[in-house]
Order: C-alpha cells, then structure tokens, then sequence
C-alpha cells in the first residue's frame, strides 16, 4: 500500500494504515490532561501522531511552540475542511503562534489551477471562513507560498540532502512528472519547517495537523530535519549515550561547545573522542536523549545550522460524503459547504445516506446503525458538543427509539443555524483580513 496526496482515497482501515507506515496511535495519555480537550481529540476523529509528546510537553509547561498547516485553493471549502481549522483553533486558544499555508504553487503545479484562480478561492472560500469561524489575528499569519520568499529559499536549500530516489520511492514520480510537482514536496517541507527559523520565532516544537493523506509529506520533513542536524544524539553499539558531529568544519569548535551544552545540563563523566567527531556519556541513559538534542538544537544557528526540530503531526479521519462516498468539492451533494444556503444544506441532508433500517417497524424493532451513519458523523464531527448528548444519540438510535426522519430534521435544524450564523460572521471577515495575511 502506498499512501498518495493526490488522490483522492478515502482511506477505511486507519489502523492498519498506522501500523503499515509507523504512525502511533493516538492514545488518551496524550490528551487527557490537556486543558478542555477538543471534541475531535475526544471522540478519536484524530487518530494517529508522530512525536506528539513534545507538543504535549510544550503546551503543560507552558513553552513556545507553533503550529503550521496548509490548505489546498482548488475547490469550495466544505465541513470536511473544517475539521483541520477547528484543530487550529483550539491550540490557539491554548497558545500556539499559528502559520497557515495557501498551497498555490502546489495547485499550479498538480491541479492545473493558475495563482490568480487559488488566490480567490483561498480568500473567498478559506480565508474568510477561517476568519468567521473564529480564528484569530494575534500571532497568527496566512501566506501563500508563491509570496512567501523564505519558504521558496528554504525548499531548495533543504532538497539539498534528499536524491532522486527517495522521492521516486516516496512519491511514485515518473519521468513524465513535470518539475513543478516534483518541486512541491519541497515547498511544503519549507512550509513546515521555516516557522523555526530566527525570524518566525525560532528552533521550536511544530505541530502539522492534517489529512492522513499528508504523511509522505511529514516524513520527508522529519527525515530533511534531521538530515540537516549538525549533532546527532544517540545510543551506541556498547549502550553508552553518544553526541556525534554530523559534519566536517568546524569540528572542535562544535565539540568544545557541546561539552559546554553538557556540562549545563548536569552531565560529568564526559569522554571526548576528536577522531570520532564524538563525546560519550557514561552517566546518561536513554532517558536523556530527547532532552539533550533539544539543547544542542537550539544552539546550532549560532554555528551557521538550522537546529530544526523534528515537526510533529497528527492524523485525523475523514469525514464520510453525505452519499456515503468521500465527502469531494467535485460531488456537491456529497459535501456540505461552507457557503451553501441552509435550504440546500437541508435538501443534501434529507438526502444522505444513513445507517437506518429498511424499514420504520424494522428499525423500531432492531434499531439503527449509527456506525454506519452519515447524519450521525455530523453529530459527531461538527454538531454536537457536548459527550452526553452524543451518546443519548448514539444510544436511542441502537434501542430504535430514534428515527431517522426526526433524526435529520434536528441535524438540518442545527446545520442551517450554524450556517445562518456564519453567513453573518462572514460578511464582517473581510474587513479583518489584512491582519491574517502579513
Ligand atoms: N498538501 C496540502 C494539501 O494537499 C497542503 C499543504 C501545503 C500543507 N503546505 C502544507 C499541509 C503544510 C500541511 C502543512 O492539502
Ligand atoms: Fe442515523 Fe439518526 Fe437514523 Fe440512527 S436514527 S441511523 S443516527 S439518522
């Protein structure tokens, strides 16, 4: 199995998808004791991470870190879109400075759209939905990529340390992919790793919430992070601790200075090996490496490297089309957009798949399927806030207590208020978008 960003699989078995390409799970450790837990973290929607730990540890002890995500302009934004800005938002509010990327040059470069065509989607569909959902300007930017210089200098500088076919093995490319496409892995790993730049706020912890589809794109990040390390931190072949510089200048300069690093953080016993490029701790244990790649990381600008540590993500689930498909901007009555008025968001709604029985004596008797229900992950991803509620839900529809014409009535009942209310809200954005895109 391969996981492909362009296109448009809907991915059913997410834990075997985690297990197949080494996403973690995304257990409660990680969530429950973070200040009032999203629905989406709550209710399993996002499933899986890589290295969410160090968010997790940034946001209790109160440490700066960022989160950078994207958005693709090559369509009307709908509610499976949402789900990602939600996310934003809640670590927003729990104090993450906030990048967004409009991936126009992606768009130009793999759907065929002109910068001028995603420059109005973005702001018109996005943007301003963004804006009207809540999102807030302070330490919050929206850049397109095409714009954004640091992002572009960066893409090509990062390529530097992956070849060809790493990104063939990664991405399927074939000699007929034209440059532009090949090129966007790269802008997006610019994307994700200039927010640690000096001039965006520095070596951080960076959080990437998206679509699982997103992973190769991770990976790579993570994997040019690295690669671009000037230390590496680790456990060697007789299980001491080892620093080891990565590089060929300045090799005492480096050496000499992580000692220092070393000596700060409370480790003695320190032996120095200069023709190994390495210095070997007998005092620490596996335990400590985390803590101690941190440390040197935030100190390689200073020797002319980037530092960057290894961005974090998370995996969320795909809200199902209303027709049981992938909910798809190219299928308007699988989706529910941002922009539909609440008589075509109703009409779509009393359409939609669910997980009733043929039968009204047949449901009352055996119940319905929420599982397998549409109306029933509007409940679920967007609707309903409160747990209780949910469950009654869940609970009356599995006892046939529920049916499912009540049952959509209420979710069209509160899809068109949500939708009459940010109708209101967005005619108010506008004004306010110059301070999102600075
Ligand atoms: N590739 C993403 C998509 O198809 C958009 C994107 C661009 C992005 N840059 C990003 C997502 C950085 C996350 C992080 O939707
Ligand atoms: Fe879905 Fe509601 Fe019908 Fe149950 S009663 S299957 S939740 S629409």
């Amino acid at each position: 199995m391969k996981i492909d960003p362009w296109s448009s699989a809907t991915y059913q078995d997410y834990a075997r998808l985690r297990d197949e390409f080494g996403i973690q799970e995304f257990t409660e450790d990680l969530w429950k004791d973070l200040p009032h837990p999203h629905r989406l973290l709550r209710r399993g929607v996002v499933f899986g991470h890589r290295g969410f730990q160090t968010i997790h540890d940034a946001i209790m002890h109160h440490e700066p870190w960022a989160i950078l995500t994207g958005l693709m302009p090559s369509g009307r934004m709908h509610l499976g879109h949402k789900m990602v800005i939600d996310e934003v938002m809640y670590y927003q509010s729990l104090g993450a400075d906030i990048f967004i990327a409009v991936a126009d040059i992606e768009a130009f470069a793999t759907r065929g759209f002109t910068l001028e065509e995603t420059r109005e989607l973005a702001v018109n569909e996005y943007i301003l939905n963004y804006i009207a959902l809540g999102l807030k300007p302070d330490r919050c930017r929206i850049y397109f990529q095409s714009k954004h210089q640091d992002v572009k200098d960066l893409a090509f500088l990062l390529g530097k340390k992956v070849n060809w076919s790493q990104m063939v093995a990664t991405y399927g490319f074939e000699g007929s992919t034209n440059m532009a496409h090949i090129f966007s892995p790269l802008v997006q790993t610019g994307d994700i790793l200039h927010v640690q730049l000096e001039k965006f706020g520095g070596v951080r912890p960076t959080l990437v919430p998206v679509g699982v589809d997103q992973d190769p794109h991770i990976r790579l990040s993570r994997d040019i992070a690295q690669a671009h390390r000037l230390y590496n931190v680790t456990v060697t072949k007789d299980k001491k601790i080892g620093v080891f510089v990565k590089v060929d200048e300045n090799v005492e300069k480096l050496l000499d200075h992580a000692e220092d690093v070393l000596r700060r953080l409370r480790f003695t016993d320190l032996k120095r090996i200069t023709d190994y490029k390495a210095i070997y701790l007998t005092s620490a244990t596996e335990a400590d490496i985390s803590g101690i790649d941190t440390a040197l990381a935030h100190t390689e600008p200073r020797f002319c490297g980037y530092g960057f540590l290894q961005p974090s993500s998370t995996y969320h689930r795909f809200i199902t089309g209303l027709t049981g498909e992938k909910m798809s901007s190219s299928k308007p009555e699988s989706a529910i957009f941002l922009t539909d008025s609440p008589s075509e968001a109703k009409k779509k709604i009393m359409n939609s798949k669910t997980g009733g029985a043929v039968t009204l004596a047949e449901q009352k008797k055996s119940g319905g399927k929420p599982d397998e229900c549409m109306i029933y992950e509007l409940f679920l991803y967007h609707l309903v806030e409160d747990d209780n509620d949910l469950k009654t839900i869940y609970e009356s529809c599995k006892k046939g207590k529920l049916m499912c014409g009540s049952c959509k009535a209420q979710a069209a009942e509160q899809m068109s208020k949500f939708l009459v209310d940010l109708q209101g809200k967005r005619t108010q954005a506008m004004e306010k978008m110059k301070e999102y895109l600075k």
